[in-house]
């Protein structure tokens, strides 16, 4: 079996943790008998700086033949956040209807969580997070510009098929796993769309009888994420609230260089693509420390995807042997690896 893999590195540390995830894929896909044709795309700060556009045109035309997408991080200092992720990474959700983002996390052997106490078996929660509406939109505007009374509006869009497929997905999944939902809400704060968002969550979950199911205030539930983390299975969540707490999850479960993440088009009739759930961390750029686990994940999230599943499980567990031996450690994890050292030390054991 053959896959074409776009791979679209894109700034910051995205361009060093994608070389290492690409690494581990190839020599997964040598030991495991599929093969990977791989095309790269520069698309990037960089290439706006240079040309007006973090892509081309028919950008979304040239990645839709591909069986998947690899993309690193989007966003440097130059290009506004606002223009270089609305240039490239939204708008590629949007066009693939990836309206699930999927961001397992769970403890690591031989890493520490920044909750005491805790050990790698005790933590595992996935975020399900709407992907293609809700508070991110471009719908708004500024008023009365330059005078006392200006203002802006930014309005969030709940559609009834947006908010009841992703609370299914989350209710399937949660049936798969034997665990039970917990929908982030904030509906005493927000008086329109989170209602509604409740409403379609008790529609759902009266058709799951057998998957227990809770709400939670987003707030609340933050809390509950830091204390007592291991009443947390599935969590189905707007794209905002979906946004924050899977950083905070990461935080939770060993920091941000281990949390990967899919954008999954669940029909399969368009691509996926999958990234790790960090940034570009224009902070530690260029310095070739960044911990290239979360791409690495994010990269057997895209082989189980492909349905590569023996694949994508032996890269978690060369993952996991290498966290346990310790031998690699980037400085995030107390260590002093370099990017490359870790990532070679995950394709070696794998090998
Ligand atoms: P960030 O995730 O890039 O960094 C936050 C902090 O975590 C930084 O201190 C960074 O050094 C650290 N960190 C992140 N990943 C790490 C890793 N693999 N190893 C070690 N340390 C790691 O978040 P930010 O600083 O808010 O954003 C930076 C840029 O990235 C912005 O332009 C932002 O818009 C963009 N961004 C892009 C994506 C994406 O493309 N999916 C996601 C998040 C942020
Ligand atoms: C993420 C990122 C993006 C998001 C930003 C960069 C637009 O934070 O993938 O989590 O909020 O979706
Ligand atoms: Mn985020």
């Amino acid at each position: 079996m053959n896959y074409r893999i776009a791979s679209i590195p894109g700034d910051g540390i995205g361009v060093d943790v994608t070389i290492e995830a690409r690494k581990v894929l190839d020599t997964a896909a040598a030991k495991y008998g599929f093969s990977l044709s791989w095309q790269e795309f520069d698309w990037s700060c960089e290439r706006y700086a240079k040309s007006g556009s973090m892509m081309p045109d028919d950008g979304v035309e040239q990645l839709s033949e591909f069986d998947g997408i690899l993309l690193g991080a989007v966003g440097f200092p130059g290009v506004p956040d606002h223009v270089s992720l609305w240039g490239l990474l939204i708008p590629l959700r949007r066009a693939f209807q990836q309206y699930v983002n999927l961001r397992p996390v769970r403890l690591l052997p031989g890493t520490t969580s920044a909750l005491a106490g805790r050990t790698a078996d005790e933590l595992e929660m996935v975020i399900v997070r709407e992907n293609s509406e809700g508070e991110y939109s471009a719908i708004g505007g500024r008023h009365n510009a330059g005078r006392p009374d200006e203002f802006v509006l930014q309005e969030s869009v709940f559609t009834r098929v947006g908010v009841e497929r992703i609370i299914r997905y989350a209710f399937e999944l949660a049936r798969s796993r034997s665990g039970h939902v917990t929908s982030a809400t904030k509906s005493n704060g927000l008086i329109h769309s989170m209602p509604y968002w409740d409403e379609i969550f008790a529609e759902v979950a009266a058709r799951y009888p057998d998957v227990p199911a809770q709400q939670c205030h987003v707030d609340a539930l933050a809390a509950r994420m830091v204390q007592a983390p291991d009443r947390i299975d599935v969590v189905v969540a707007s794209n905002l609230f979906g946004d924050v707490l899977s950083d905070l999850a990461a935080a939770v479960t060993g920091g941000l260089g281990m949390a990967p993440s899919g954008n999954i088009n669940p029909s399969g009739e368009l691509p996926s693509m999958f990234e790790a759930v960090h940034g570009s961390a224009p902070d530690i750029a260029g310095q070739g420390i960044a911990n290239p686990v979360a791409q690495i994940l994010a990269a057997a999230m895209l082989l189980e995807h492909l349905g590569e599943t023996v694949a994508a499980q032996a890269i978690r567990t060369s993952v996991d042997e290498v966290l346990t031996a310790g031998s690699a450690r980037t400085p995030d994890l107390g260590g002093t690896a370099t990017t490359t050292a870790l990532g070679t030390v995950v394709a070696e054991t794998l090998r």
